[in-house]
């Protein structure tokens, strides 16, 4: 604006002279004495009214307004209209008449639309084409001249997704490739009458377009940018999802990029300094010899920055990084909105409060973690430990890294490790809003602010709790909603377990604590247990269940021996002569272990560091196989890395057992493996589940050579003769000995291979055990799937990332769920991850999957989704009398996040492990 208004007088062939004086005094008085606060809009009508829009009443809901530090809960009526909120709780609509859409809410919870402070939608859309997203310039370290809403796409499928997750507003920034990657924008993600990008943002700052003149009645807008301080040396993307290595960034230091800030902000202090000594001299009236305004294009932005006209947003996690950037803020004076990803706040809670200005937000992810060094120290306790410490937390979804559609979990997952329920709610909504300069507006229920909320089928912080309509602007986004009706207890917020003494270890060791369990004696006897849930090779079962308060279970060196009433369970011939360890389950269950597959669990330590993990296995089709190779097959349990913390996160969170194929970039052959998660190395009594369990390999589009290709290798394998090692795998399987475990999404390539399936089994006249992994289309051929007896293992939350997995089955509020149909088909379903910290996260992924259906799962058939059925679709067997059972401590519900676990049942291990 600055430049335009300077050109202005000079196109329009006036003497500059004459309008100088003015024009200046106007300069200054924005540059230097506006108080830069957002006034709250007050308007008849929102900006982005789109007209049309039908005014809305929302009867009888239970409203969280996200004020009074999100505590006040107001039950009443909305009502919507022009854009905006024009009334909340008990008012007359007497003057709308019938022009006037009724929505009863049935009492049912209504929040804000969830605000997102760090997505990449649009810019990195989905599915993704091209090979390349739009996120980052690889042009340079400092680019603050580049510009989020430059590569923003209106064709992302992530729109409708993450609006049906309640999300409204997402925070567009710049990838982190760059030190200072751009500058972000705030979009609402609803369509547009216009359909174009520009009229998707909310409040865009004047900069986007330069042809206005400057006007300094025009209220004051903020503007977003996006840093990280470490420019990763081998900073590698390895986006496990879509199975593609994204390739490798070699770079600077720490103390190159810190030198590269220093740098950038001293150009733009000094061309700060000039204008402000420029602006000194018009005020004076010295206008002699003063000549044209001091400013540059691609600088003006970090001005603004100092200026404090910028929302400055900071990927940084590391305390060496934070100090940095608090340094750097305090040398040139500018405040930060936000440190994003941010894994080591927790731990310097008192360095972020010596920022320049006020103490940063911190925008964070739930569990996601130890993906590298620099989030290896990472705790699901970071949010509530910030929290404790006065600072302001935000959880968000670096869409789609995490899918922004879920981010609603990531605050339910900061509740049930302790942040508390008010703050949980306002990290995605209000707080979220505040730091993005924009909470005069949205992020709450408030009369007069933008109409976008969310009616849920539960309360907000339930697991799975689902929208069953979003308002953007007011208009209505679910057409044809798919919702269920749930439980009535999930309309109140889960009283979560304390983990006070978790917090304790994990700061008394600097954000490692020790996870080994520590084991229980010979007997431990389990008090106030309601259900005991146990399991055989293809089945699980209740065999014990008791409304009150009064079962007991008994376990010796791991083993259940007795189930039922003190009566039955307290007697010499089950206890013995030595004396048991008790533990009150509090009416909780004992159940069995969880198996996780999918991601490299066993074999990885942190993702991007290769010294860490097994590594990657050779591509036969695509890569040179050395001679001495040939013949050969990878076996997984070769690489295997016991004691990484990711699986003996996954042991306290009940996950007990892993499979695990060779880790691969595209078609690969290799043998699984299964292992006990909580063993400390591999020659430990019961450390190796079984040692082959399946023969793996993926088909993936984008990959050299074609499908066609690595189909017809594989007929070549199953129909033989067998050459090799890999030979005499292959004829097991064609055999029907052994599975066949196939990665691939595409309902074209599972086609494809019922067909080679059947091709195979007329041939040889057998049997074939063939198991789809991916699968995102595979509910398009459930009905084929199950009359082929093929089973799937299927991710919990599908995402259209690639061309070839975009059919989803999205699941409520847009569909019926994937695990549905098929089962609907009898297909035989098991539930699996992408990267080894979301192996902790199955329990909550089974109990989520199996509200999805309708109330129509058993909670034998929930459990089997994460355990039999897995290890029978990926060749693992695991007898009653090896199965390990998991211990929960009620803490008042039956909901999974009303539950802790706190021993571990290992009878193949020989020992009660406890927590
Ligand atoms: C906001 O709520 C949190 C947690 O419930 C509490 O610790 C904090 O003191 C509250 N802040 C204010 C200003 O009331
Ligand atoms: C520039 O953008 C502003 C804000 O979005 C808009 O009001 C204005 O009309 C635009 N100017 C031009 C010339 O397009
Ligand atoms: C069972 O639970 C009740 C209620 O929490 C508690 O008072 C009692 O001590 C528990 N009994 C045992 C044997 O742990
Ligand atoms: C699934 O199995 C059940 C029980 O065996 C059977 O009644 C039903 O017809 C089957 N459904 C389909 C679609 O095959
Ligand atoms: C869910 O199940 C109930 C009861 O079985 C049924 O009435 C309802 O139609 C089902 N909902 C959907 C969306 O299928």
């Amino acid at each position: 604006m600055v430049k335009s208004y300077i050109a202005l007088p000079r196109e329009s062939g006036l003497k500059p002279r004459l309008l100088v004086p003015l024009a200046l005094l106007s300069l200054a008085f924005l540059f230097k004495y506006h108080s830069f606060t957002a006034s709250p809009s007050n308007a008849q009508q929102s900006d982005r009214f789109s007209p049309g829009t039908r005014p809305t009443l929302i009867k009888n809901a239970k409203i969280w307004t996200g004020l009074h530090n999100g505590t006040e809960v107001i039950s009443g009526d909305i009502l919507l209209d022009k854009g905006l909120i024009k009334g909340v709780g008990h008012f007359g609509t007497a003057s709308y008449g019938s022009d006037l859409d009724v929505i009863d809410a049935k009492g049912r919870w209504v929040t804000p639309g969830i605000v997102d402070i760090h997505a990449h939608l649009g810019d990195d859309s989905s599915p993704e084409l091209n090979g390349a997203s739009d996120t980052n310039s690889v042009k340079g370290t400092i680019v603050p001249w580049m510009r989020s809403l430059d590569g923003l796409n209106t064709h992302d499928d992530s729109y409708a997704l993450s609006i049906s997750g309640g999300v409204t507003t997402s925070l567009v920034l710049p990838g982190s490739a760059d030190a200072i990657g751009g500058q972000a924008f705030v979009i609402k993600l609803r369509k547009t009458a216009e359909r174009s990008p520009s009229s998707m943002l909310l409040e865009p700052p004047y900069q986007i377009n330069a042809s206005e003149p400057l006007d300094p009645s025009l209220p004051p807008r903020w503007r977003h940018m996006k840093r990280k301080p470490k420019y990763e040396s081998s900073f590698k993307i390895w986006l496990v999802l879509t199975g593609r290595y994204l390739g490798a960034v070699y770079s600077a230091t720490r103390m190159d990029t810190i030198w590269a800030f220093r740098e950038a902000y001293n150009t733009a202090a000094q061309i700060m300094k000039k204008q402000d000594e420029y602006c000194s001299k018009a005020e004076a009236g010295e206008f002699k010899g003063l000549g044209d305004f001091p400013e540059d294009l691609q600088w003006e932005s970090l001005v603004d920055v100092l200026r404090g006209k910028v929302k400055v947003n900071v990927h940084c996690y590391e305390a060496v990084d934070l100090d940095g950037l608090v340094r750097l803020s305090n040398e040139f004076k500018f405040s930060i909105a936000a440190f994003h990803h941010a894994h080591e706040t927790y731990l310097v809670p008192d360095l972020l409060k010596k920022a320049y200005g006020k103490p940063p937000a911190v925008a964070l992810f739930a569990t996601n973690a130890r993906y590298k060094r620099e989030a290896y120290r990472g705790s699901e306790f970071a949010p509530r430990i910030l929290a404790e410490h006065g600072l302001t937390v935000l959880m968000k979804s670096d869409h789609p890294v995490l899918d922004s559609r879920h981010l609603l979990f990531e605050a339910q997952q900061a509740h049930f490790y302790g942040l508390p329920e008010n703050l949980a709610l306002a990290a995605i909504t209000s707080n979220s809003a505040e730091a993005m300069g924009l909470g005069h507006r949205i992020g709450y229920v408030r009369k007069d602010w933008d109409a976008d909320l969310v009616m849920w089928d539960s309360h907000p912080l339930a697991l799975s709790s689902t929208p069953v309509q979003v308002f953007i602007d007011g208009i209505a986004q679910l057409e044809a909603p798919h919702v269920y009706e749930k439980p009535s207890s999930f309309q109140e917020s889960p009283k979560v377990p304390n983990f006070d003494k978790e917090v304790q270890l994990t700061l008394d060791h600097d954000g490692l604590p020790p996870l080994r369990p520590v084991k229980g004696g010979e007997v431990v006897v389990f008090t106030n247990v309601s259900n005991v849930f146990v399991r055989n090779s293809a089945s699980v079962q209740s065999v014990y269940s008791n409304s009150g308060f009064g079962g007991v279970a008994v376990a010796r060196n791991g083993r259940l021996v007795c189930t039922g009433e003190r009566s039955e369970c307290f007697t010499d011939e089950v206890l013995g002569s030595v004396e048991p360890v008790v533990v009150d389950l509090k009416g909780g269950s004992i159940e069995p272990g969880l198996t996780s597959y999918g991601s490299p669990l066993g074999l990885e330590n942190i993702n991007q560091e290769p010294s860490t993990n097994d590594g990657f296995a050779l591509e036969p089709l695509s890569q040179r196989v050395p001679n001495i190779l040939s013949g050969t097959i990878t076996r997984a349990i070769d690489g295997l890395l016991f004691n990484t913390r990711d699986a003996l996160y996954a042991y306290r969170a009940g996950v007990t057992a892993g499979i695990t194929a060779p880790t691969h970039y595209g078609f690969s052959l290799g043998l699984g493996t299964a292992f006990s998660t909580g063993a400390s190395h591999k020659l430990e009594t019961g450390a190796v589940i079984q040692e082959v369990t399946a023969l793996h390999t993926s088909i993936g589009f984008d990959d050299t050579p074609s499908v066609s290709t690595q189909i017809a290798t594989l007929r070549k394998l199953l129909m033989g003769p067998s050459e090799g090692l890999a030979g005499n795998w292959f004829t097991k399987v064609a055999e029907g000995l052994l599975p066949l475990v196939v990665e691939t999404h595409s309902a074209d390539v599972i086609a494809t291979l019922l067909t080679l399936k059947a091709e195979v089994e007329a041939a040889k006249s057998t049997r074939i055990k063939l198991t789809i992994s991916g699968a995102n289309e595979a509910h398009l051929l459930a009905e084929y799937l199950g009359k082929a007896d093929v089973g799937v293992l299927l991710f919990p939350r599908p995402f259209p990332y690639t061309w070839d997995r975009r059919r989803i089955a999205p699941g409520p509020p847009l569909s019926s769920s994937a695990v549905q149909q098929l089962l609907a088909h009898n297909v035989t379903v098991g539930l699996m991850n992408a990267e080894i910290w979301q192996a902790r996260n199955l329990p909550f992924d089974v109990a989520w999957a199996s509200l999805d259906v309708n109330g129509s799962m058993s909670k034998e058939e929930a459990i089997a989704l994460g355990s039999v059925n897995v290890e029978k679709l990926l060749g693992a067997t695991i007898e009653a009398k090896d199965a390990d059972l998991v211990a929960r401590q009620s803490t008042g519900g039956n909901s999974l996040f009303e539950s802790k676990v706190v021993g571990i049942l290992s009878p193949r291990r020989g020992v009660v492990d406890l927590f």
